[in-house]
């Protein structure tokens, strides 16, 4: 194939469906190796049948365990995949340790690395995520930068601008083809009870927040100050990580604060579409809550994706419940009329052609 793309988690799948999806419109040869980093229906099976997706050509199944352990054997079975497969280039979407795990064993070999997302940076350094990203970008012969910001962080590290392509975000790509279906074929609204507009959305599962004990209970204490100061109910669509993290440290769930299970993508959507305010430590859906003009509160002390502060569609609060009260007292009442900063939805298309147009040089040159 000319392109093999790898992935293995939730925001993996929802990012690079466009990418797969614009392959398959214009027949240009692809394999898809799926690593197995998610592998509960409601993180995984569940995006693939909601976005049209086949099942892909590998399964790696490598599942749950430490950073190193759960890297490294990705990275020997994706080389098997890659030595059979002989894909021409190699695509990665983000920054989990699939991405990291595809970044190396293709750098080992004489094929092409494409980084989507690239040039993202949080300057947090104690994040899993920003060494993937960092390490990623650097091995990589294609840096899909989303923003004119991320080509800057790049070239500020260096990068030759020969590698980078300002292409947009293909999380708009993915908005834009399921908005729409997602207002008329949810059903989440009847199935949980929620009004539309008369609640806010809530989602937190980074291991620097959740698997630290204070941290979580700050956030969840915030969550519940936030309930009842906006007299909203929060929901929040919890991931096993996160839900793990309760269990393990008898953390109360706030009144006022409901949660559910993961949601398949199209309604989670909904949900965001229809929140009055959006609270997460999600980078994905910080992008989502600026794209879909829902002012978001994120529970963090950093961002790699400052172009949302900039518009004024986001704020950073951390984990302290005065700040979270705070935040969302502010964010309520912003009126959603900030721009999109991340592209216009032609990013998957642009990605492709970049590829394409360097495959058939080398072809024409010999
Ligand atoms: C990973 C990414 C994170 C991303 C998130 C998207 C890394 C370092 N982290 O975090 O950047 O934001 O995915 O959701 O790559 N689990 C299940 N079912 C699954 C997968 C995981 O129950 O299908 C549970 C297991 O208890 C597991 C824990 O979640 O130990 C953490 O899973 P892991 O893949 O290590 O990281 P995430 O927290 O999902
Ligand atoms: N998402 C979803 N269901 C949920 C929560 C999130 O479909 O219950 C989607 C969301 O729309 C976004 C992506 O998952 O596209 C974000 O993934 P996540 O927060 O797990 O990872 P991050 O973006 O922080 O890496």
């Amino acid at each position: 194939p000319e392109i093999a793309i790898v992935l293995g988690t939730r925001p993996e799948i929802i990012k690079l469906a466009p990418i797969i999806r614009h392959c398959r419109e214009r027949s240009i040869p692809h394999t898809v190796i799926h690593t197995g980093q998610h592998y509960s229906d409601s993180l995984n099976d569940v995006f693939f049948a909601e976005l049209g997706l086949p099942e892909p050509e590998y399964e790696l199944e490598v599942g749950s365990a430490s950073h190193g352990k759960q890297t490294g054997e990705m990275i020997v079975e994706i080389e098997d995949v890659l030595l059979e497969a002989e894909p021409a280039t190699v695509l990665v979407q983000g920054d989990t340790n699939s991405v990291l795990a595809g970044a190396i064993a293709t750098s080992k070999l004489s094929i092409d690395l494409g980084h989507v997302e690239s040039g993202l940076r949080s300057h947090d350094r104690t994040m899993p995520e920003e060494r993937n990203r960092v390490l990623t970008d650097h091995a990589s012969d294609y840096l899909f930068a989303p923003t004119d910001q991320s080509r800057r962080a790049l070239r500020e590290e260096g990068i030759p601008d020969e590698r980078i392509h300002v292409t947009g975000n293909t999380v708009v790509d993915a908005v834009e083809q399921n908005r729409t279906l997602a207002a008329e074929r949810s059903s989440v609204f009847d199935d949980y009870d929620i009004s539309r507009g008369e609640f806010c959305l809530l989602t937190a599962h980074r291991a620097e927040t959740v698997d630290d004990e204070d941290r979580f209970a700050s956030l969840l204490r915030g969550a519940g100050r936030v309930a009842d100061a906006l007299a909203r109910e929060i929901v929040y669509p919890i991931h096993p990580r996160a839900a793990n993290a309760v269990d393990e440290f008898d953390l109360v769930i706030p009144d006022g604060v409901r949660t559910i299970e993961p949601q398949q993508y199209l309604d989670f959507l909904a949900l965001e579409s229809e929140a009055t305010l959006v609270l997460t430590d999600s980078g994905g859906v910080q992008e989502e809550a600026c794209i879909l003009g829902v002012p978001c509160v994120t529970l963090r002390e950093n961002t790699e994706r400052p172009e949302t502060l900039a518009v004024d569609a986001n704020v950073l609060v951390g984990t302290e419940p005065d700040a979270i009260h705070e935040g969302a007292v502010e964010m309520i009442d912003r009126t959603p009329a900030w721009p999109n900063p991340f592209g216009d939805g032609e990013a998957a298309e642009r990605i492709v052609d970049a590829i394409l147009r360097d495959e058939d040089r080398m072809t024409v040159t010999g």
